[in-house]
């Protein structure tokens, strides 16, 4: 019998996950199959029962039932405790096994596939939503020398820096309040890129030593992206990547083997721009 796989999530239409995990199961000649599945808005758990209870294995889990993910597992890794969030399901010996990939893809795809080392560097973050909270954990895990985190809403931010202390070194604070000299690494996890809009940045934060990186991606550069190049920061990245990598980390978790995710970010991005 044929192991099934699918990502959940409304909408769902536009999402690239069947794509990457068939092109990481042909890679890695794994015989199983992987769907995507518009979920009904009031039907999250029912629908993840019915087919846990069909002999599905594993499930990727997209807005906006993250949370509802995250509540429904039996059991929650480190990772996806501390991001408050589950974008991996694992149904394993009868029980519901809850994990967060997304940080794990994100420093996957920074250190393995660009290169950039986040260890001893003063590192940046835009924004204290969902998507910045699950990175938190596995960046201070790299030991940068120290992380600010800045938001529009400035408690946000330093609600999250205390939280996250326990792992390393991790401040909090508004757009204003930013050290106005550069950092090595700066990470727009805000969604202010979906409307065209750039935080407010103090004027020295990037210079020609800095890389950014956009947790969003789209056929064209973002804003950020643009402002960084603006800048002329030595390095600039999208996070088509982080997307190709977080899915890779649910690959390995549910099949014990590690796919090649770089042909499959070049496939995605030849897409894109066709
Ligand atoms: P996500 O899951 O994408 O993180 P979210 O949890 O709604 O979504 O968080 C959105 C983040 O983008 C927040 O940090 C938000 O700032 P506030 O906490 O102040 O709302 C930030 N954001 C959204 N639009 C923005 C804008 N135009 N300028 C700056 N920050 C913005």
């Amino acid at each position: 019998m044929t192991d099934n796989y699918a990502v959940f999530g409304n909408p769902i239409a536009h999402s690239k996950s069947p794509d990457i995990h068939r092109l990481f199961s042909e890679q890695t000649q794994q015989t199983m199959s992987y769907t995507k599945q518009l979920v009904e808005l009031d039907e999250f758990e029912k629908t993840v029962t019915e087919f846990a209870s069909q002999g599905g294995c594993g499930l990727n889990i997209t807005v906006p039932f993250k949370l509802e993910a995250f509540d429904f597992a039996d059991e929650l890794t480190s990772r996806a405790q501390n991001a408050g969030a589950v974008n991996t399901l694992l149904f394993k010996d009868n029980k519901v096994i809850g994990d967060n990939t997304d940080g794990f893809g994100l420093v996957y795809d920074i250190t393995e596939n660009l290169g950039w080392s986040f260890s001893g560097k003063k590192v940046l973050i835009l924004g204290a939503g969902g998507a910045v909270r699950g990175i938190l954990q596995p960046i201070l895990e790299q030991h940068p020398n120290s992380v600010c985190v800045a938001n529009r809403t400035a408690s946000k931010a330093v609600e999250l820096a205390e939280h996250f202390s326990k792992f390393g070194s991790i401040t909090g604070c508004g757009f204003s309040e930013i050290e106005d000299s550069p950092f090595d690494i700066i990470i727009n996890g805000t969604s202010a890129s979906i409307s065209g809009d750039l935080p407010p940045l103090p004027e020295k934060v990037a210079d020609n030593t800095t890389h950014a990186y956009d947790l969003m991606y789209g056929k064209e550069p973002t804003v950020f992206m643009k402002w960084a190049a603006s800048k002329n920061c030595t390095a600039i990245a999208d996070g088509l990547g982080m997307l190709v990598c977080q899915a890779a980390e649910s690959f390995y978790l549910w099949r014990g083997v590690r796919p090649e995710t770089k042909p499959v970010i070049t496939y995605l991005r030849t897409a894109l721009n066709s």
